[in-house]
Protein backbone atom coordinates (compact mmCIF):
# COMPACT_ATOMS: atom_id res chain seq x y z
CA UNK A 1 0.00 0.00 0.00
CA UNK A 2 1.08 3.26 -0.67
CA UNK A 3 -1.16 5.55 0.21
CA UNK A 4 -3.31 4.83 3.77
CA UNK A 5 -6.89 4.35 2.96
CA UNK A 6 -7.66 7.66 5.35
CA UNK A 7 -4.90 9.59 3.73
CA UNK A 8 -6.17 13.36 3.74
CA UNK A 9 -6.06 14.98 0.58
CA UNK A 10 -6.28 18.41 1.20
CA UNK A 11 -5.39 21.95 0.83
CA UNK A 12 -4.42 24.99 3.58
CA UNK A 13 -4.75 28.82 3.79
CA UNK A 14 -4.17 31.40 6.33
CA UNK A 15 -6.59 33.94 7.59
CA UNK A 16 -4.62 37.19 6.70
CA UNK A 17 -4.08 35.80 3.01
CA UNK A 18 -7.76 35.37 2.13
CA UNK A 19 -10.17 36.49 4.77
CA UNK A 20 -10.25 40.02 4.00
CA UNK A 21 -13.22 42.14 5.74
CA UNK A 22 -10.08 43.40 8.27
CA UNK A 23 -12.59 45.59 9.97
CA UNK A 24 -15.55 43.83 9.89
CA UNK A 25 -17.32 42.39 13.14
CA UNK A 26 -14.95 43.76 15.97
CA UNK A 27 -11.79 42.42 14.63
CA UNK A 28 -9.16 44.38 15.99
CA UNK A 29 -5.98 45.12 13.95
CA UNK A 30 -2.97 42.88 13.55
CA UNK A 31 0.56 43.20 12.96
CA UNK A 32 -0.25 43.06 9.68
CA UNK A 33 -2.42 45.42 8.73
CA UNK A 34 -0.35 48.07 10.54
CA UNK A 35 2.64 47.10 8.02
CA UNK A 36 1.02 47.18 5.16
CA UNK A 37 0.22 50.18 5.53
CA UNK A 38 3.77 51.29 6.08
CA UNK A 39 4.80 52.64 2.50
CA UNK A 40 7.51 50.32 0.78
CA UNK A 41 6.84 47.10 3.00
CA UNK A 42 4.23 45.51 0.59
CA UNK A 43 5.37 45.53 -3.18
CA UNK A 44 2.53 47.82 -4.71
CA UNK A 45 0.89 48.24 -1.55
CA UNK A 46 -1.27 45.92 -1.33
CA UNK A 47 -3.05 44.94 1.61
CA UNK A 48 -5.25 41.98 3.11
CA UNK A 49 -8.27 44.41 3.20
CA UNK A 50 -10.10 42.73 0.86
CA UNK A 51 -8.16 39.50 -0.43
CA UNK A 52 -9.86 37.27 -1.44
CA UNK A 53 -13.11 38.26 0.16
CA UNK A 54 -13.51 34.53 1.88
CA UNK A 55 -14.84 36.05 5.25
CA UNK A 56 -18.10 36.65 2.62
CA UNK A 57 -17.64 33.93 0.27
CA UNK A 58 -16.51 30.98 2.37
CA UNK A 59 -19.63 29.05 1.17
CA UNK A 60 -18.24 29.56 -2.23
CA UNK A 61 -14.84 28.29 -1.44
CA UNK A 62 -16.31 25.42 0.23
CA UNK A 63 -18.56 24.35 -2.53
CA UNK A 64 -15.40 24.09 -4.69
CA UNK A 65 -13.83 22.15 -1.91
CA UNK A 66 -16.31 19.53 -1.67
CA UNK A 67 -16.44 19.56 -6.03
CA UNK A 68 -12.70 18.59 -6.25
CA UNK A 69 -12.79 16.20 -3.72
CA UNK A 70 -10.72 17.31 -0.91
CA UNK A 71 -10.72 14.99 2.64
CA UNK A 72 -9.57 17.88 4.52
CA UNK A 73 -9.18 21.90 5.11
CA UNK A 74 -5.86 23.23 6.49
CA UNK A 75 -7.24 26.95 7.26
CA UNK A 76 -6.14 29.64 10.54
CA UNK A 77 -8.13 31.39 13.33
CA UNK A 78 -7.18 35.12 13.55
CA UNK A 79 -6.58 35.62 16.69
CA UNK A 80 -7.47 39.60 16.32
CA UNK A 81 -11.03 38.34 15.35
CA UNK A 82 -11.41 36.69 18.79
CA UNK A 83 -9.38 38.85 20.79
CA UNK A 84 -9.42 42.35 19.16
CA UNK A 85 -7.06 43.72 21.87
CA UNK A 86 -4.99 40.16 22.18
CA UNK A 87 -6.33 39.26 25.33
CA UNK A 88 -9.26 40.32 27.64
CA UNK A 89 -12.47 40.94 26.36
CA UNK A 90 -13.50 38.05 24.02
CA UNK A 91 -15.15 39.28 20.70
CA UNK A 92 -17.91 36.55 20.39
CA UNK A 93 -19.10 37.99 16.85
CA UNK A 94 -15.40 36.56 15.63
CA UNK A 95 -15.90 33.27 17.11
CA UNK A 96 -19.53 33.15 14.76
CA UNK A 97 -17.51 33.52 11.87
CA UNK A 98 -15.46 30.06 12.35
CA UNK A 99 -18.51 27.98 14.04
CA UNK A 100 -20.24 29.12 10.37
CA UNK A 101 -17.15 28.22 8.03
CA UNK A 102 -16.41 25.22 10.13
CA UNK A 103 -20.19 24.19 9.86
CA UNK A 104 -20.11 24.40 5.99
CA UNK A 105 -16.87 22.83 6.16
CA UNK A 106 -18.35 19.51 8.46
CA UNK A 107 -21.79 19.69 6.10
CA UNK A 108 -19.32 18.66 3.05
CA UNK A 109 -17.72 15.83 4.15
CA UNK A 110 -14.34 17.61 4.82
CA UNK A 111 -12.24 17.21 7.79
CA UNK A 112 -11.56 20.59 9.24
CA UNK A 113 -7.78 21.26 10.75
CA UNK A 114 -7.26 24.81 12.23
CA UNK A 115 -3.66 26.73 12.57
CA UNK A 116 -4.41 29.03 15.41
CA UNK A 117 -1.31 31.23 14.63
CA UNK A 118 -0.36 31.96 11.11
CA UNK A 119 1.20 35.64 11.66
CA UNK A 120 -1.34 37.91 11.97
CA UNK A 121 -0.38 38.98 15.88
CA UNK A 122 -2.73 41.68 17.60
CA UNK A 123 -1.19 44.53 16.73
CA UNK A 124 -2.49 45.22 20.62
CA UNK A 125 -0.27 42.89 22.20
CA UNK A 126 2.64 43.83 19.94
CA UNK A 127 2.44 47.19 21.78
CA UNK A 128 2.68 45.19 24.78
CA UNK A 129 5.77 43.63 23.83
CA UNK A 130 4.66 41.15 21.93
CA UNK A 131 6.74 37.78 22.26
CA UNK A 132 9.15 39.58 24.13
CA UNK A 133 6.69 40.08 27.33
CA UNK A 134 7.10 37.26 29.68
CA UNK A 135 3.04 36.94 29.61
CA UNK A 136 2.87 36.09 25.89
CA UNK A 137 2.95 32.49 26.46
CA UNK A 138 -0.07 33.05 28.67
CA UNK A 139 -2.07 35.55 26.29
CA UNK A 140 -1.49 32.73 23.56
CA UNK A 141 -2.79 29.74 25.49
CA UNK A 142 -5.85 32.06 26.83
CA UNK A 143 -6.73 32.44 23.21
CA UNK A 144 -6.03 28.81 22.64
CA UNK A 145 -8.50 27.40 25.11
CA UNK A 146 -11.05 30.41 24.27
CA UNK A 147 -11.24 28.85 20.91
CA UNK A 148 -11.19 25.07 21.86
CA UNK A 149 -13.85 25.66 24.34
CA UNK A 150 -16.36 27.29 21.82
CA UNK A 151 -14.97 25.31 18.75
CA UNK A 152 -14.18 21.71 19.85
CA UNK A 153 -17.39 19.96 19.95
CA UNK A 154 -16.76 19.90 16.52
CA UNK A 155 -12.86 21.11 15.81
CA UNK A 156 -10.68 18.20 16.61
CA UNK A 157 -7.36 18.49 15.19
CA UNK A 158 -5.33 21.50 15.90
CA UNK A 159 -2.15 22.53 14.90
CA UNK A 160 -0.68 25.70 16.98
CA UNK A 161 1.58 27.58 14.78
CA UNK A 162 2.59 28.02 11.75
CA UNK A 163 6.35 28.41 10.50
CA UNK A 164 8.13 30.04 13.79
CA UNK A 165 11.21 30.15 11.61
CA UNK A 166 8.95 32.89 9.34
CA UNK A 167 7.44 34.45 11.93
CA UNK A 168 10.36 35.04 14.34
CA UNK A 169 12.93 34.45 11.61
CA UNK A 170 11.89 36.44 8.97
CA UNK A 171 10.01 39.49 11.04
CA UNK A 172 12.21 40.22 13.76
CA UNK A 173 16.21 38.57 12.60
CA UNK A 174 15.60 39.61 8.62
CA UNK A 175 12.60 42.06 9.06
CA UNK A 176 10.70 41.56 5.50
CA UNK A 177 7.78 40.32 7.42
CA UNK A 178 5.62 42.49 9.92
CA UNK A 179 6.34 44.12 11.97
CA UNK A 180 9.92 44.28 10.12
CA UNK A 181 12.18 44.98 13.29
CA UNK A 182 15.19 43.91 13.71
CA UNK A 183 16.05 43.10 17.34
CA UNK A 184 19.70 41.60 18.58
CA UNK A 185 20.26 37.97 18.97
CA UNK A 186 19.75 37.64 22.77
CA UNK A 187 16.46 39.12 22.32
CA UNK A 188 15.32 37.03 19.38
CA UNK A 189 15.92 33.71 21.32
CA UNK A 190 14.25 35.55 24.17
CA UNK A 191 10.82 35.53 21.73
CA UNK A 192 11.87 32.27 20.28
CA UNK A 193 11.50 30.43 23.83
CA UNK A 194 8.19 32.44 25.11
CA UNK A 195 6.77 31.41 21.37
CA UNK A 196 7.74 27.45 21.95
CA UNK A 197 6.69 28.45 25.81
CA UNK A 198 3.27 29.16 24.20
CA UNK A 199 2.90 26.20 22.12
CA UNK A 200 3.35 24.10 24.82
CA UNK A 201 0.74 26.12 27.24
CA UNK A 202 -1.90 26.13 24.32
CA UNK A 203 -1.14 22.18 24.09
CA UNK A 204 -2.23 21.59 27.20
CA UNK A 205 -5.57 24.32 27.14
CA UNK A 206 -6.47 22.51 24.26
CA UNK A 207 -6.23 18.83 25.67
CA UNK A 208 -7.99 20.45 28.64
CA UNK A 209 -10.59 21.51 26.80
CA UNK A 210 -11.17 19.00 24.32
CA UNK A 211 -10.29 15.36 25.09
CA UNK A 212 -10.46 13.51 21.58
CA UNK A 213 -8.16 16.65 20.08
CA UNK A 214 -5.49 15.96 17.78
CA UNK A 215 -2.53 18.39 18.41
CA UNK A 216 0.32 19.57 15.79
CA UNK A 217 2.67 21.92 15.27
CA UNK A 218 3.59 22.72 11.64
CA UNK A 219 7.24 24.50 11.21
CA UNK A 220 8.88 24.70 7.60
CA UNK A 221 12.47 23.84 6.62
CA UNK A 222 14.62 23.48 3.91
CA UNK A 223 14.06 20.08 2.77
CA UNK A 224 18.14 19.17 1.91
CA UNK A 225 18.61 16.04 0.17
CA UNK A 226 21.59 13.71 -1.12
CA UNK A 227 23.46 14.55 -4.13
CA UNK A 228 23.94 10.45 -4.48
CA UNK A 229 22.53 7.69 -2.50
CA UNK A 230 25.67 7.13 -1.48
CA UNK A 231 25.45 6.82 2.50
CA UNK A 232 28.14 9.44 3.01
CA UNK A 233 25.93 11.75 1.05
CA UNK A 234 22.65 10.38 2.60
CA UNK A 235 24.82 11.38 5.87
CA UNK A 236 26.19 14.97 4.50
CA UNK A 237 22.02 15.62 3.82
CA UNK A 238 21.07 14.79 7.12
CA UNK A 239 23.40 16.47 8.92
CA UNK A 240 22.74 19.86 6.44
CA UNK A 241 18.81 19.21 7.39
CA UNK A 242 18.79 19.81 10.88
CA UNK A 243 22.38 21.89 10.56
CA UNK A 244 21.81 25.68 12.47
CA UNK A 245 22.97 28.07 9.68
CA UNK A 246 25.37 30.50 12.57
CA UNK A 247 24.12 33.60 9.87
CA UNK A 248 20.43 32.40 10.20
CA UNK A 249 20.06 30.50 13.08
CA UNK A 250 16.30 30.78 13.25
CA UNK A 251 15.60 29.34 9.75
CA UNK A 252 16.75 25.80 11.36
CA UNK A 253 14.98 22.83 11.62
CA UNK A 254 16.33 21.62 15.24
CA UNK A 255 15.98 24.83 17.18
CA UNK A 256 12.14 24.87 16.76
CA UNK A 257 11.47 21.30 16.90
CA UNK A 258 14.28 19.53 19.11
CA UNK A 259 12.65 21.15 22.01
CA UNK A 260 9.13 20.66 21.09
CA UNK A 261 9.81 16.54 20.27
CA UNK A 262 13.01 15.51 22.22
CA UNK A 263 12.66 18.01 24.81
CA UNK A 264 15.92 19.37 24.44
CA UNK A 265 17.25 22.61 22.59
CA UNK A 266 20.03 21.54 20.32
CA UNK A 267 23.87 21.31 21.54
CA UNK A 268 24.67 23.12 18.33
CA UNK A 269 22.77 26.14 19.41
CA UNK A 270 24.83 26.21 22.86
CA UNK A 271 27.57 25.80 21.17
CA UNK A 272 27.09 29.24 18.48
CA UNK A 273 25.14 31.20 20.97
CA UNK A 274 25.24 29.67 24.69
CA UNK A 275 25.96 33.10 26.15
CA UNK A 276 22.79 34.99 24.21
CA UNK A 277 20.58 31.85 25.81
CA UNK A 278 17.80 33.17 27.46
CA UNK A 279 17.31 31.82 31.09
CA UNK A 280 15.47 28.62 30.98
CA UNK A 281 12.76 28.26 33.94
CA UNK A 282 13.09 24.50 35.64
CA UNK A 283 9.69 23.33 34.14
CA UNK A 284 9.75 25.00 30.64
CA UNK A 285 11.19 22.32 28.50
CA UNK A 286 8.59 19.65 30.25
CA UNK A 287 6.02 22.10 28.75
CA UNK A 288 7.32 22.84 25.93
CA UNK A 289 7.28 19.08 25.04
CA UNK A 290 4.06 18.40 25.95
CA UNK A 291 3.35 15.17 23.95
CA UNK A 292 1.99 15.60 20.32
CA UNK A 293 -0.25 14.00 17.85
CA UNK A 294 1.84 14.84 14.96
CA UNK A 295 4.37 16.61 13.19
CA UNK A 296 2.80 19.19 10.63
CA UNK A 297 5.73 19.76 8.34
CA UNK A 298 5.79 22.63 5.21
CA UNK A 299 8.11 21.60 2.81
CA UNK A 300 8.38 23.74 -0.59
CA UNK A 301 12.34 22.89 -1.62
CA UNK A 302 15.75 22.12 -0.32
CA UNK A 303 19.52 21.85 -1.78
CA UNK A 304 21.42 19.32 -3.18
CA UNK A 305 24.24 18.12 -0.86
CA UNK A 306 27.21 15.91 -1.02
CA UNK A 307 29.71 14.90 1.80
CA UNK A 308 33.10 17.37 1.63
CA UNK A 309 34.14 20.55 2.75
CA UNK A 310 35.13 21.42 6.35
CA UNK A 311 31.94 20.41 7.84
CA UNK A 312 31.67 17.17 6.38
CA UNK A 313 28.45 18.27 4.40
CA UNK A 314 28.16 21.05 1.48
CA UNK A 315 25.38 22.44 -0.90
CA UNK A 316 26.17 21.50 -4.72
CA UNK A 317 25.40 24.23 -6.72
CA UNK A 318 22.88 24.75 -8.79
CA UNK A 319 23.23 24.06 -12.01
CA UNK A 320 22.65 26.11 -14.97
CA UNK A 321 19.18 26.20 -16.08
CA UNK A 322 17.60 24.64 -12.93
CA UNK A 323 14.01 24.94 -12.57
CA UNK A 324 12.36 26.92 -10.77
CA UNK A 325 8.83 28.90 -10.23
CA UNK A 326 7.66 31.82 -10.30
CA UNK A 327 8.84 33.22 -7.33
CA UNK A 328 12.23 32.10 -8.53
CA UNK A 329 12.01 28.86 -5.78
CA UNK A 330 13.76 26.47 -6.81
CA UNK A 331 12.08 23.13 -8.08
CA UNK A 332 13.24 19.81 -6.00
CA UNK A 333 10.92 17.00 -5.88
CA UNK A 334 13.56 15.24 -3.83
CA UNK A 335 12.66 17.11 -0.32
CA UNK A 336 9.42 15.84 -0.30
CA UNK A 337 10.64 12.36 -0.46
CA UNK A 338 13.88 13.09 2.19
CA UNK A 339 12.23 15.49 4.64
CA UNK A 340 9.46 13.16 5.49
CA UNK A 341 12.36 10.30 5.66
CA UNK A 342 14.96 12.10 7.54
CA UNK A 343 11.77 14.01 10.22
CA UNK A 344 10.24 10.45 10.62
CA UNK A 345 13.56 9.12 11.60
CA UNK A 346 14.51 11.55 14.24
CA UNK A 347 11.18 12.65 15.83
CA UNK A 348 9.08 9.22 14.85
CA UNK A 349 5.85 11.19 14.85
CA UNK A 350 2.78 11.09 12.54
CA UNK A 351 3.58 13.42 9.90
CA UNK A 352 1.25 15.47 7.81
CA UNK A 353 2.55 17.60 5.11
CA UNK A 354 0.80 21.26 6.28
CA UNK A 355 2.14 22.85 2.84
CA UNK A 356 3.46 22.45 -0.74
CA UNK A 357 2.77 24.07 -3.43
CA UNK A 358 4.42 26.96 -5.89
CA UNK A 359 3.17 29.99 -7.46
CA UNK A 360 2.66 30.25 -11.38
CA UNK A 361 2.42 33.46 -13.65
CA UNK A 362 -1.89 32.16 -14.24
CA UNK A 363 -3.75 33.64 -16.55
CA UNK A 364 -6.95 33.26 -17.85
CA UNK A 365 -6.86 31.88 -21.22
CA UNK A 366 -8.63 33.15 -24.45
CA UNK A 367 -11.26 29.58 -23.53
CA UNK A 368 -11.62 31.53 -20.50
CA UNK A 369 -9.95 28.41 -18.41
CA UNK A 370 -6.77 29.08 -16.23
CA UNK A 371 -4.23 26.06 -17.84
CA UNK A 372 -1.16 26.09 -15.00
CA UNK A 373 0.22 22.90 -17.03
CA UNK A 374 3.94 23.36 -14.57
CA UNK A 375 1.61 23.09 -11.38
CA UNK A 376 0.36 19.80 -12.68
CA UNK A 377 4.15 19.02 -13.39
CA UNK A 378 5.41 19.75 -10.03
CA UNK A 379 3.01 18.11 -7.99
CA UNK A 380 3.01 14.96 -10.16
CA UNK A 381 6.63 14.90 -9.48
CA UNK A 382 6.85 16.04 -5.81
CA UNK A 383 4.40 13.84 -5.15
CA UNK A 384 5.85 10.58 -6.37
CA UNK A 385 8.31 11.44 -3.98
CA UNK A 386 5.93 11.60 -1.10
CA UNK A 387 4.39 8.44 -2.32
CA UNK A 388 7.78 6.69 -1.99
CA UNK A 389 8.42 7.78 1.77
CA UNK A 390 4.63 6.33 2.36
CA UNK A 391 6.00 3.25 0.88
CA UNK A 392 9.16 2.60 2.57
CA UNK A 393 7.32 3.29 5.92
CA UNK A 394 7.22 6.47 6.70
CA UNK A 395 4.19 7.66 8.52
CA UNK A 396 2.37 10.41 6.58
CA UNK A 397 -1.12 10.74 7.05
CA UNK A 398 -2.03 13.70 4.89
CA UNK A 399 -0.91 16.52 2.60
CA UNK A 400 -2.57 19.87 2.01
CA UNK A 401 -1.48 21.64 -0.77
CA UNK A 402 -0.86 25.26 -0.54
CA UNK A 403 -3.09 26.90 -1.19
CA UNK A 404 -6.94 26.41 -1.99
CA UNK A 405 -7.43 29.79 -3.56
CA UNK A 406 -4.61 32.67 -4.78
CA UNK A 407 -4.23 34.96 -1.99
CA UNK A 408 -2.34 38.04 -0.58
CA UNK A 409 1.36 36.70 -0.74
CA UNK A 410 2.81 38.78 2.65
CA UNK A 411 5.46 41.09 1.81
CA UNK A 412 4.74 39.80 -1.90
CA UNK A 413 1.30 41.33 -2.48
CA UNK A 414 -1.05 40.03 -4.94
CA UNK A 415 2.12 39.08 -7.45
CA UNK A 416 2.64 35.95 -6.45
CA UNK A 417 -0.65 33.09 -7.06
CA UNK A 418 -0.18 29.83 -5.46
CA UNK A 419 -4.40 28.63 -5.46
CA UNK A 420 -5.42 25.71 -7.39
CA UNK A 421 -8.52 28.17 -7.92
CA UNK A 422 -7.59 31.43 -9.72
CA UNK A 423 -9.35 34.25 -8.25
CA UNK A 424 -9.40 37.38 -9.74
CA UNK A 425 -9.26 39.86 -7.46
CA UNK A 426 -11.20 42.69 -9.37
CA UNK A 427 -14.95 40.62 -9.32
CA UNK A 428 -13.99 37.82 -6.57
CA UNK A 429 -15.00 35.11 -9.42
CA UNK A 430 -13.41 31.87 -8.73
CA UNK A 431 -12.28 29.47 -11.83
CA UNK A 432 -11.04 25.74 -10.63
CA UNK A 433 -7.57 25.81 -12.76
CA UNK A 434 -6.77 22.66 -14.55
CA UNK A 435 -4.61 21.48 -11.68
CA UNK A 436 -7.46 21.88 -9.48
CA UNK A 437 -9.11 18.88 -11.81
CA UNK A 438 -5.94 17.20 -11.63
CA UNK A 439 -5.91 17.06 -8.28
CA UNK A 440 -9.24 16.13 -7.64
CA UNK A 441 -8.50 12.68 -9.82
CA UNK A 442 -5.93 12.07 -7.66
CA UNK A 443 -7.49 12.26 -4.36
CA UNK A 444 -10.38 10.10 -6.40
CA UNK A 445 -7.48 7.10 -6.70
CA UNK A 446 -5.52 7.62 -4.02
CA UNK A 447 -2.48 8.81 -5.83
CA UNK A 448 -2.45 5.20 -7.12
CA UNK A 449 -1.55 6.22 -10.59
CA UNK A 450 1.16 8.87 -9.56
C1 LIG B 1 4.65 29.73 3.56
C2 LIG B 1 3.57 30.37 4.39
C3 LIG B 1 2.27 30.57 3.67
C4 LIG B 1 2.47 30.97 2.23
C5 LIG B 1 3.46 30.06 1.54
C6 LIG B 1 3.69 30.37 0.09
O1 LIG B 1 5.91 30.10 4.05
O2 LIG B 1 3.30 29.59 5.52
O3 LIG B 1 1.51 31.50 4.38
O4 LIG B 1 2.82 32.29 2.16
O5 LIG B 1 4.69 30.10 2.21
Amino acid sequence: MAFRKDFVWGGASASYQIEGAAAEDGRGPSIWDMFCKEPGRVLNGSTGDVAADHYHRYQEDVDIMKQLGYKGYRFSIAWPRIFPEGDGKLNGKGLDFYDRLLDSIIAAGIIPYATLYHWDYPYALFRRGGWMNPDSPRWFADYAAAVAQRLGDRLKNYITFNEPQCFIGISYDSTEHAPGIHFPIWDTLLMAHHVLLAHGRAVQAIRAAVKDSQIGYAPTCSAHYPATDSPEDQEAARKAFFHIPPDRCFWSVSLWSDPVFLGKYPDELYTLHGPHMPKIGADDLRIISEPLDFLGQNIYNGMEIRAGGPLGAEIVPRKDGYAFTAAKWPVTPESLYWGPKFLWERYKKPLYITENGLSCADVVSLDGKVHDPARIDFLHRYLRCLKKAAEEGVDIRGYFHWCVTDNFEWAKGYTDRFGMVYCDYQTQRRIIKDSGYWYRDLIQNNGEEL
